[in-house]
């Protein structure tokens, strides 16, 4: 591989391209290509496998149309990094770049040493291989049984995967009783005692190939351990301990918990940086919830951390939505619609519901919410990251 970068620009406004050829032109180790018009010829002159490419794309005009270029180079050119430019920056706009794959972005009128910040970043990340995400660590649970753990987790996370096609862990922490691998009808070679069992062996290679990969999904699973003596031996500590070596793999890492303050269920509520506290519309079950809150205010747990998602939420429950979020003096997070019929179909078939029936009220509930999850996640980051461009709108 050649060390100078090639870059194309593609932009409507003839004083933007002019910028941009000028401002490159003092970068020594880029060369300029030709530029076209014609998004096809765009995808073959980045695809090359032995040379790094760099696409100024500016979605200041035929905004989509740019949106799905950048996706289609991100997904079929694998030596490009692409940098982003718009005269009309928003949150929303900075999410939707990044969703589709570039990783800079530059408002237009362009500033020269932004444009070379977002460059220079760019161009380190072909140094750096994988530029890893932060982890993002949710529990779901609840101090009460059956109330819809397991198929809010293993749906919540095969939606995440979906969405941003990036490695999620889910992890059965209902030793002997956990459900995932009955919900997914998988029969996994290794468990969680096995993983513990080598923790120091443990890379990357290792992880993918030990966790069960949900079919072609980029969802992978950690299965409970079977036997009542393997989960007997397993310390907080060392669920903590699997959290961190986990985190350098996947972006998103969503935990089963079980219905109880055990260590092992603290030591991973204490390791999320989201818990998602479960509930149903009915007085036990949000008196119960109130007692969690009550301990997690002990445990000294952030008031944001713990989010409450009201499941089988009906608009005809006797308890409405305001008294809910009067008792537990909080605000709903999530509410997952009641649909016993296509939960238990789901179930019984060992297919996630977004699988065997994406248009169901409860599928699209479990897509929204991951969307709505994996948006905030990139909307905090962005904000962090682009706060000066944004505050200047
Ligand atoms: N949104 C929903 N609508 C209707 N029924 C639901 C919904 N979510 C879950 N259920 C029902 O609740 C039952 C219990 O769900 P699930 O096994 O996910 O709960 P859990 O909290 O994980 O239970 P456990 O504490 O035993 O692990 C399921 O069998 C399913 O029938
Ligand atoms: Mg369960």
């Amino acid at each position: 591989m050649t060390n100078k970068i090639s870059a194309l620009i593609l932009t409507d406004e003839f004083s933007t391209n002019e910028v941009l050829k000028l401002f490159l032109s003092e970068f020594e180790n880029l060369e300029l290509l030709e530029q076209t018009t014609d998004y096809n010829e765009i995808i073959n002159k980045l695809s090359p496998n032995d040379k790094k490419f760099l696409f100024i794309v500016d979605l200041s005009t035929r905004k989509q149309d740019k949106l799905d270029l950048i996706l289609q180079v991100s997904q079929q050119c694998k030596n490009c990094k692409t940098i982003a430019l718009s005269d009309n920056p928003s949150v929303d706009l900075i999410i939707q770049i990044m969703r589709a794959g570039a990783r800079e972005f530059v408002p237009v009128p362009i500033i020269k040493n932004e444009l070379y910040e977002a460059i220079n970043k760019t161009i380190n990340q072909f140094e750096v291989p994988k530029v890893k995400n932060k982890c993002k660590i949710i529990s779901v649970f609840s101090n009460k049984g059956g109330i819809g753990k397991t198929t809010l987790a293993s749906n919540l996370a095969l939606e995440l995967s979906q969405i941003t096609k990036e490695n999620v862990a889910l992890i059965d922490l209902n030793f002997q009783m956990g459900d995932i691998t009955t919900f997914l009808d998988l029969k996994p070679s290794f468990n969680i005692s096995y993983m513990l069992e080598n923790i120091d062996k443990i890379n990357e290679t290792f992880l993918l190939s030990t966790l069960e990969k949900y079919k072609n999904s980029s969802l992978y699973v950690l299965a409970d351990p079977p036997y009542f003596k393997q989960a007997d031996n397993i310390q907080p500590k060392q669920i903590s301990k699997l959290f961190n070596t986990l985190k350098d793999t996947f972006s998103y890492i969503i935990i089963d918990a079980e219905a109880s303050f055990d260590g092992k269920n603290i030591a991973a509520l204490d390791n999320s940086d989201m818990v998602l506290l479960v509930t149903v519309a009915n007085l036990p079950a949000l008196r119960n919830t109130q007692r969690c809150l009550e301990l997690f205010e002990r445990l000294g747990y952030d008031k944001d951390k713990v989010k409450i998602v009201v499941n089988r939420y009906m608009e005809n429950d006797e308890i409405k939505e305001q008294d809910v979020e009067k008792v537990l003096s909080k605000p709903i997070f999530w509410k997952i619609p009641n649909n016993y019929f296509a939960i238990m179909s789901a179930i019984n078939k060992g297919v996630p519901v977004s699988i065997l029936n994406s248009s169901t009220n409860v599928a699209i509930s479990y897509k929204n919410l991951a969307q709505h999850i994996s948006d905030n996640l990139i909307r905090e980051n962005m904000v962090k990251k682009f706060e000066n461009i944004l505050n200047n709108q």
